[in-house]
């Protein structure tokens, strides 16, 4: 699902992607390139939801970089977090 592009991040794919979700998953229609098969360990029921919990979690972050974190809660971190710098510090 999150993935470093070793393999796609599939919050990110495509509209079209997104409509060939059940080729790619049960039929192979990329396992030329890598994208296993999963037929065997999963029925279209599954398969849907999988991309339904897909598109969730795409929706989530889609949200999270429209509203990111509000000032009061950066200057809370900041706060924190160069705190904890301080101690480690003194500590090493
Ligand atoms: C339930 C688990 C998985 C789901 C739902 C899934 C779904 C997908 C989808 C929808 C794509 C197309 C993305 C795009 O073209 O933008 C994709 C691509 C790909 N997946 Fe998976 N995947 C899963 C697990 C895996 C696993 C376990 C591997 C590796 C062993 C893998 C390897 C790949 C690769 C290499 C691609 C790129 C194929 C290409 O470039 O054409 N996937 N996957």
């Amino acid at each position: 699902m999150v993935s470093n592009d070793a393999v796609p991040d599939l919050r990110f794919i495509h509209l079209a992607v997104h409509a060939s979700f059940i080729d790619i998953v049960r039929r192979g229609a990329l396992a030329t390139n890598g994208m296993p098969c999963f037929n065997k360990v999963m029925d279209v029921q599954n398969a849907e939801a999988v991309h339904d919990y897909i598109l969730d979690e795409a929706n989530k972050e889609m949200e999270r970089r429209q509203n990111p974190d509000s000032d009061w809660w950066k200057d809370i971190k900041v706060k924190v977090y160069s705190g904890i710098g301080k101690l480690l510090h003194k500590v090493m």
